[in-house]
């Protein structure tokens, strides 16, 4: 049960920080082989490991540092773990400090000197106030950097839209935010003026906005004043009403891209990935094909386009849902019924296998 009464299924347990790591794991990778530093902050730690044995999201990026910097030896990875909660704070210092020595057993000190931990028990706000206002703020090459932000509530966290306004001022940010709508919603009669304006960055009358309407409107603001993509992953409890979404958001389309995956790839029937806030999502996926084959159809009538001009379209885009997965099969269904054919030969003249479509594949359009 949520502290506010609600019923949470039990597959929530864990599922914030499996996107955290799904998501770690690649960009880790990835960014490990062009940067010479990463940077990675939580801003709302909490204890690291939870009294009943579940992984909280410090230790789930501890590992997946340890697991890219196993392969990427020129590398370094600074995380920063923030719990304002001082009893919190020191169960997570243990647990970060029992882990660095286990991970110290499983990858060795090559890999874990490699691995900054700045554990700090203090308001993110504060956080939030030094970058503002550091003598540094315009000097420090940007370093590639994943913020998750988790607070319990929005309303009480002090939230406030100029913290996504002061990181997305820093080129190469992503951030994962758990946005608790419904916390928002319940205490629209309650919520001053003031708060609303600091959390959406304006005054937006939420008194007859439903969740949906809300976070739409939220994610609209982020596109369009901070010129970012964003991806919403929703969260219901038993009685099917919308408790919160994981918010998504970044400049990068590579980014847009590997979290689809992520998101998709976790899908079950009280949490999805969902960009439209449908309640059936995950049926909705299969369901999509005709909204796809008129939009492809009519977008690149007569045209010859690779798979991978395709994937640039549709995948590295915050406004449709699909994935790689999702249009190579979508376009197979288009060979099939005969409104593509696709070249014998890929773009490095090498043949192309039957009901393949590898991003070098060549569609013509009919
Ligand atoms: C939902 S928990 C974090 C869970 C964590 N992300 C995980 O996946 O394991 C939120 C934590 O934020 C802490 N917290 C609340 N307000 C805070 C603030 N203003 N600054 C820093 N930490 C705060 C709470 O004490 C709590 O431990």
């Amino acid at each position: 049960m949520s502290k506010d009464g609600n019923w949470i299924p039990p597959q929530h347990a864990g599922i914030k920080e499996k996107i955290v790591q799904g998501y770690l794991r690649i960009w880790f990778t990835r960014l490990s082989s062009t940067s010479s530093v990463l940077s990675y902050l939580d801003g709302f730690a909490g204890p690291g490991i939870y009294d009943d044995g579940i992984i909280g999201s410090p230790i789930v990026a501890m590992e997946e540092a340890a697991w890219a910097l196993k392969r990427h030896t020129e590398t370094y990875i600074r995380l920063a773990f923030i719990e304002k909660n001082r009893t919190i704070f020191e169960k997570l210092k243990k647990n970060v400090e029992n882990y660095q020595r286990n991970l110290e057993k499983k990858y060795g000190p090559s890999v874990t000197k490699r691995i900054r931990v700045l554990v700090e028990n203090m308001d993110f706000r504060y956080v939030i106030e030094t970058m503002t206002f550091s003598p540094w703020k315009n000097r420090l090459h940007p370093i590639p950097s994943f913020v998750f932000l988790d607070p319990f509530g929005i309303t009480k966290s002090g939230f406030s839209f100029d913290w996504l306004r002061t990181f997305a001022e820093r080129s190469n940010v992503e951030l994962l935010l758990n946005f608790y709508v419904q916390g928002i919603e319940r205490n629209r009669s309650t919520i001053s003026k003031e708060r609303i304006n600091q959390i959406f960055g304006e005054y937006i009358d939420i008194s007859n906005k439903s969740v949906e309407e809300i976070v739409k409107w939220f994610r609209n603001k982020i596109r369009q004043e901070l010129n970012m993509k964003v991806l919403l992953y929703e969260m219901r409890n038993t009685r099917n009403r919308i408790l919160y979404y994981l918010v998504f958001i970044t400049k990068s389309p590579e980014g847009i891209k590997k979290m689809k995956e992520v998101m998709g790839n976790l899908s079950g029937k009280y949490f999805y990935f969902t960009n439209e806030g449908h309640s059936d999502q995950l049926h909705l996926l299969r369901h999509d094909f005709p909204e796809f084959q008129n939009d492809f159809l009519n977008r690149f009538a007569k045209q010859e386009i690779t798979v991978d001009d395709i994937f640039n379209y549709y995948v590295a885009s915050d406004e449709y849902i699909w994935t790689e997965k999702d249009i190579r099969e979508f376009l197979k269904h288009l060979e099939d019924d005969g409104s593509i054919t696709v070249k014998p030969f890929k773009t490095d003249g090498k043949k192309r296998r039957k009901n393949t479509f590898p991003s070098n594949a060549v569609i013509v359009v009919l």
